[in-house]
């Protein structure tokens, strides 16, 4: 078996054409400004492109520069301004930041009306709490894909490989109100290739080029790739022996050209939420409302006696 592509070159353009659409009815232009500090070299790739992104949707999008050597102080003098202008709904500081700056203070410092990134605390606790709020980029684009592919979650072995606060565990979360049932793996976890054998979903999302090998693929399994890792050559490689795995699986993302193109398309639609969320147009969305594409009402909610 071959495995069929997620597409996610694909997808992400057609939901940047979507956001395209709807902000072009909206009478005004959703704000969105991202902070990068100094000039590492991914960032100023990644940071480009998302500008490019939402200018090209239609958005009102500035990139602000700031040296490498900008005192934790400047910086967070910055976020407090875009958190005062109202002509700004959506606020992303690029990571990672120069070693001098504590990032958490800086995600900490960012209002999470305006955090498109949903790096923000209250933020990462009503995901966890299955509260509306703002979610993640990279897993709420994850999520669009499998819907897209028509995956089925409810009940399906998921396994999560990486417990980063920006991937893992969001979409631990993510998956588990799209009733998934979930298994996280880290560092520190035993029997790795075994647990991975099992997963009829598997997400993997350590930053280790070729980590995860093909004969860890169950047969038939949906393979999402989250790692972009530089190879030695230049190249980028993600974080599963693509080849081996593609002739196990039943589907798998590519790299690049999977998740990544998913990741600007979702950082857009999360400015279009808080965008019409302040202007109290709508409300936001428990799980992003992307966990919500796949559960069937009647089995998002397990309050009962039984089994929650
Ligand atoms: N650096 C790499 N990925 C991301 C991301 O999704 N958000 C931010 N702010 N920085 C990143």
């Amino acid at each position: 078996m071959t495995a069929r592509l997620l597409d996610g070159k694909a997808a992400g353009a057609r939901l940047r054409a979507a956001l395209g659409a709807r902000v072009a009815g909206l009478g005004f232009r959703p704000g969105l400004r991202v902070v990068r500090v100094g000039d590492d070299p991914a960032s100023v790739v990644y940071v480009r492109s998302k500008d490019r992104a939402a200018k090209e949707a239609g958005f009102d999008s500035e990139t602000i520069l700031l040296p490498e050597d900008v005192p934790e102080d400047g910086l967070l003098e910055v976020v407090r301004r875009l958190n005062a202008d109202p002509a700004v709904d959506g606020i992303l500081v690029q990571l990672p930041l120069p070693k001098h700056i504590d990032p958490q203070r800086v995600l900490e410092a960012v209002d999470p009306a305006k955090d498109v990134d949903g790096f923000h605390p209250v933020n990462a606790g009503r995901l966890a709490a299955g509260l509306p709020g703002l979610v993640p980029c990279t897993p709420k684009g994850v999520m669009h894909l499998l819907a897209k592919a028509g995956v089925a979650l409810s009940g399906a072995r998921a396994v999560v490989l990486g417990r980063s606060a920006i991937v893992g565990r969001p979409m631990a979360a993510l998956l588990l109100a799209a009733d998934a049932t979930v298994t996280m793996l880290h560092s520190r976890s035993r029997d790795i290739a075994e647990e991975c054998r099992r997963a009829e979903v598997l997400v993997a999302a350590v930053g280790r080029e070729a980590m995860v090998r093909g004969d860890w693929i169950a047969p038939g399994a949906v393979v999402v790739d989250v790692g972009i890792n530089r190879r030695a050559d230049g190249k980028l490689a993600g974080d599963v022996e693509f080849e081996a795995a593609r002739e196990r699986a039943g589907w798998i993302t590519p790299v690049p050209g999977g998740v990544g193109p998913m990741t600007i398309a979702c950082l857009l639609e999360n400015t279009l939420e808080a965008a019409l969320a302040r202007r109290g147009a709508t409300e936001l969305q428990p799980n992003g409302g992307v966990a919500e594409e796949h559960a069937t009402p009647e089995e998002s909610y397990g309050h009962g006696p039984g089994l929650a």
